[in-house]
Order: C-alpha cells, then sequence, then structure tokens
C-alpha cells in the first residue's frame, strides 16, 4: 500500500530541509475527521527556527503548495493553528485500501522487525501456588505482544518463566514432610499444597526452628539433594498438569519453558562477575549492591545471609542467558506493577554484568495493573483466591445462558460459548491501558452491546451474516468506488487503512490496548454504516461495493481480533 505519511513527510522535507525520516515521527493521526487524515505539528520546529507554530506552517503550506498540487494523493492542506492538516484523495484511499484487502491474505503484516528478536517473559506463575487472575493478565497482554511483534516481521521468543524456585519450596519440602500423607496431593496438587503452605507458614511464624529447618531444605534443594529434588520435581509436574488446562482453555503457547530452576547452575557465574567489579558487598552476612547512586534505596540482595540466592538473582542469570542465546533488541517482563522495584533493581543491577549496552537499554518492565473483584484484592497467603480454570469456565457458562436466551436454535453452541466467554475475558483484560486497575464485572464483561470482546464477534459475524445473503463476494475490479465516497464508508477505509500503523503503536508503546480500541473504533463505524445504509440493494453497482466493504470490516476485525488472541465464531 501506499505510504501516506511518508509521501507527507517526503515533501516537507523537501521544504524545510529536515531528514525524512525524522519529520515521520512528528506526523499524528488527527482524532477528529475534520482536522484531516494526517497532521504535522509545528510546535517541535518553532524553538528551533525561532518563530511561532502558525507562521512555521504558513510557510511550509506556501513551499509545498503547488507541488502537492500535482501529487494524487493530497487532496488539500489547510492550516489550523500550528497544524498542517492534509486530506488525502478519497479515490486514492479507497483503492489503495480495497486492492490491499484483495491481495493480502495476511493484511497488516510488514517486515520492519526483520532482523530484530524481541524476549517476551510471560505468563510464568508459580508452582504448587494457584494461577491467578494475575497470571492470566501477564498471559493475556504477553500472548497480544507476542502476536503483534510477530505480525510485523520480528523474531518473537515468548518464554514461561515458571516461578519454579525459592525458599517456598524449602517451606512446602517441610510441610510435606510433616503432613504429605494427611493431604491428597495427586488429585487436586495445587489446593492441597496451597494448604500445606499455609499451614507450614503459620508453623514458621510460631517455631524459629522450623523455620530453619525450611531454609535448610532450600540450600538441599540447591545442592542437588536426591529426597528434596525428587519432591520439588514431583511438584512441578502435578502444577505443570493443573497449570496446563488453563492454557489449553486460552490457547496459549511458549517456545520456552526455561523457568527460575533453569537458572540454579548459572547463578556463580554472576555472582563472580559482580564480585569481580568490586561492587557486591558484605552487610549483615549477606552480598548485595548498593543501589544509592541509582537512586534505588533498597539494595539488591545477590545472596542472603543464609547462603541462598534470590530471586533477583535467578533474574540476573536469565539476562545473561537471554542476551547470549537470544541476542535480544529488547527483552519484555510482563508482571503486574507491584514488582516495580524487583525490576529497577535488576536492571541496574545488570548493568554491572559487562553486557552489551544494547541490551541493557533492550530490558523494559511491561507492567499492569490490579485486578479488583467485587470482593477486592486477593492474595496466595490467606488462600482467598479465585481459581483462573472455573474463572474461565464460568465464563463460558454464562455466555452459553446468554446465547440460548437470544439465539435458541444456534449449531455448535458449545464451541461458539467458549470463544465468546474466553473472547471476553480476554478482552476485558486488553480494553483499557494496562497500567490501570481493571474492574472484573461479569455484566459488563458479556454485553454485547458494551465496549466488550462480544461486542467485536457479534459485528463480526453480522458482516458473516451479511456475506451469506449474496452468492459470491464481488471482485475487486468490478467495485465503482465512487460508491465508496460518502462519509460513513470512508470513515471505515481509513481505520482499515491506518491497521499497521496501529500495530506499530502497539509495539512502541508495548499497549495492546491500542489495537483493543482500534477494534471498537472499526466495530461502532460499521454499526453506524449498516444503521445508515442498506446493503442488499437492486443497483448491484452500490451492492457491491457495500459488499466489498462489509468484507474488508470483517477481515480486519478476525485478523485484529486474533492477534489479541481472541476467536471469532460465524455466528452466535
Ligand atoms: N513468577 C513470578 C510471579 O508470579 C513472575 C515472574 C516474572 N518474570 C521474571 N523474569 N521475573 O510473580
Amino acid at each position: 500500500m501506499k505510504n501516506f505519511k511518508q509521501i507527507i513527510a517526503k515533501h516537507i522535507s523537501k521544504a524545510i530541509n529536515i531528514d525524512e525520516q525524522e519529520l515521520l515521527t512528528y506526523i499524528e493521526i488527527p482524532k477528529h475527521m475534520n482536522n484531516g487524515d494526517y497532521a504535522f505539528p509545528c510546535f517541535r520546529l518553532a524553538k528551533e527556527l525561532k518563530k511561532a507554530p502558525p507562521v512555521i506552517a504558513n510557510e511550509i503550506k506556501k513551499k509545498i503548495e503547488q507541488e502537492i498540487g500535482q501529487v494524487e494523493e493530497i487532496e488539500k492542506v489547510e492550516i489550523v493553528g500550528g497544524y498542517l492538516n492534509f486530506y488525502i484523495d478519497k479515490k486514492v484511499l479507497t483503492s489503495e485500501v480495497l486492492n490491499e484487502i484483495n491481495k493480502n491474505e495476511e493484511y497488516g503484516q510488514s517486515n520492519i522487525g526483520n532482523g530484530k528478536n524481541i524476549v517476551i517473559d510471560y505468563s510464568a506463575p508459580n508452582i504448587a501456588k494457584p494461577f491467578h487472575i494475575g497470571h492470566l493478565r501477564s498471559t493475556v497482554i504477553g500472548a497480544a505482544l507476542y502476536n503483534i511483534y510477530k505480525k510485523l516481521g520480528y523474531n518473537t521468543i515468548g518464554v514461561n518463566y515458571l516461578g519454579d524456585y525459592g525458599t517456598q519450596f524449602g517451606k512446602l519440602i517441610e510441610g510435606y514432610k510433616l503432613w504429605g500423607k494427611e493431604y491428597n496431593i495427586d488429585e487436586e496438587p495445587i489446593n492441597e499444597l496451597t494448604k500445606i503452605y499455609i499451614r507450614i507458614n503459620d508453623l514458621c511464624k510460631e517455631d524459629e526452628s522450623v523455620l530453619q529447618a525450611c531454609r535448610d531444605n532450600f540450600k538441599k534443594l540447591e545442592d542437588g539433594d536426591k529426597y528434596c529434588t525428587e519432591i520439588w520435581e514431583k511438584f512441578r509436574t502435578l502444577s505443570l498438569q493443573e497449570f496446563k488446562k488453563v492454557y489449553d482453555l486460552l490457547g496459549s503457547k511458549f517456545d520456552s519453558w526455561n523457568g527460575e530452576s533453569f537458572y540454579s547452575d548459572k547463578m556463580q557465574e554472576v555472582i563472580e562477575i559482580l564480585e569481580k567489579t568490586g561492587k557486591l558487598e558484605e552487610s549483615q552476612g549477606a552480598k548485595i549492591i548498593d543501589l544509592e547512586n541509582e537512586e534505588i534505596n533498597t539494595p539488591c540482595i545477590i545472596v542472603k545471609s543464609n547462603g541462598s540466592t534470590t530471586y533477583a538473582t535467578r533474574d540476573l542469570a536469565a539476562i545473561l542467558y537471554r542476551a547470549r542465546n537470544y541476542d535480544f533488541d529488547k527483552a519484555l517482563y510482563v508482571t503486574s506493577y507491584e514488582q516495580v522495584l524487583h525490576f529497577k533493581q535488576v536492571f541496574k543491577t545488570a548493568k554491572l554484568l559487562g553486557l552489551d549496552e544494547k541490551y541493557i537499554n533492550g530490558l523494559e518492565h511491561v507492567s499492569f495493573g490490579m485486578v479488583l473483584l467485587p470482593s477486592g484484592k486477593m492474595s496466595t497467603r490467606e488462600g482467598n483466591v479465585i481459581k483462573l480454570e472455573e474463572l474461565l469456565n464460568e465464563s463460558i457458562d454464562r455466555a452459553k445462558k446468554i446465547i440460548e436466551q437470544k439465539n435458541p436454535n444456534l449449531e455448535n453452541k458449545e464451541d461458539v460459548a467458549k470463544k465468546v466467554g474466553i473472547g471476553a475475558i480476554i478482552f476485558n483484560d486488553l480494553a483499557n491501558n494496562r497500567v490501570k486497575d481493571e474492574i472484573f464485572d461479569w455484566d459488563a464483561i458479556l454485553n454485547f452491546q458494551g465496549e466488550t470482546g462480544p461486542y467485536i464477534q457479534y459485528t463480526y459475524v453480522r458482516t458473516k451474516s451479511v456475506l451469506e445473503k449474496i452468492e459470491q463476494i464481488p471482485s475487486v475490479d468490478q467495485i465503482n468506488i465512487n460508491n465508496l465516497l460518502d462519509m460513513y464508508s470512508q470513515k471505515i477505509l481509513k481505520i482499515i487503512y491506518n491497521f499497521e500503523d496501529i500495530l506499530i503503536q502497539v509495539t512502541e508503546k508495548n499497549e495492546p490496548s491500542i489495537l483493543s480500541r482500534y477494534l471498537l473504533d472499526l466495530s461502532k463505524s460499521y454499526s453506524v454504516f449498516y444503521n445508515e445504509n442498506k446493503i442488499i440493494v437492486d443497483d448491484i453497482e452500490i451492492q457491491s461495493a457495500r459488499i466489498y466493504l462489509t468484507y474488508a470490516v470483517g477481515k480486519v476485525l478476525k485478523i485484529g481480533a486474533n492477534l489479541l488472541g481472541i476467536e471469532m465464531p460465524n455466528k452466535m
């Protein structure tokens, strides 16, 4: 497709002698149609050129006006305040979009990421603990980013960094030793292990010697003790079996399952490197990196006073490993904002590992807000968690009830309910800025008319049922684009045109909600178009044009929703 932004940048660049690539980053897509299709703000230039933005805008306009008059892609340019607003020729835009939709099965695909490696660390539930709703957010956000980077041509590596290591296993092993027989671990591993964990935790609070025994267990585990390793492996296998049930429901896949334990033999190197820098300090028997100079008040603990390593030590070993094995351009960590301090400490400490600066600059914590259930925040320690598998199944059940009411004769109700129920939860997780806390409210999530996953699926289904009414989708060269120059069609065509730009914006901010909002925008615009126009009409030429537009909307909705991890039903 023609790149309109680039064309505009080229002309402005000629006029003011600033690099085209740089100008590209200035150009915005205005929120409001009245401000054209692209806007060039002159505010950044004002400082440099020591002139008021409207003056600069006028000068640029004067210089490019004549040339632009000859350019078929640009219809006109207007000045509003300090902005130059560009209007793209409607016919050029329309034929560009229709032709691209026609020839490109993978609409939106790009190669801008070719040759770049992106590691995405996401999901990462903890062995022997419930897979909770925070891990769901991580899984959903991580998967969406994974798909979108991939679509743009990046080499993407999805890592499930399982929490399968750490002092809590010392506790669990102790609890298992003491009371293992009382619990039905093989049947209900996570539930039962959680109970053991709560019980041993309580005991540790009362009895210092038990706490010491737990610490010793973990040390033994690190040293490869046979008994401890065997129990740990049992916990891991059983937990993974449970996690897989959730992953199957969500359709999650990972390229690597290297969890924390994978790094158990790779931390010594980290300690040695840090020791050589002279920055590893002794403090109350522990080894720490002081980060005062980095404006972080809490030091990064590398080795605890009892000789055990920490969550941070393992993350440092993982950075070394990922730099060497994946040569990453970006390494993203998708966790709740509760871990902001942890990642600050780890990223600052990583500067001491002797890695190329490229790797340090590529580290990024993609944090997200809490999920607030009506009953408040959840925690593992107290044990009042909602099981995710149950939550997902409840969503499917609720979707089924709605479908049964709305469309009792629908075939494959089970399958549709699954797509709608799961899609609703995924969309809810991705609908708003990720750092915002999310309120989980069943009625809102499953509302077919709200800003929801089911609404997008419903709009898609609507396009499908329109297309079912005709024998064949017309071929693109039969379409007379004069029938698509009205306001409602143009709105849709512009949105479709911007698809790739939206995907790029997602990767710039690691913010999948940009795509979610986009899909809502497209759905709403189609609903307006649908309400304003009859699609099946006597005039075959008009009908063909509207059908083709409908087909295009359906195609982009499906590609976009799939990128978010949402499956589309054909009927609902
Ligand atoms: N297992 C951790 C948790 O549940 C998340 C791990 C995130 N990834 C990382 N490299 N630290 O909180």
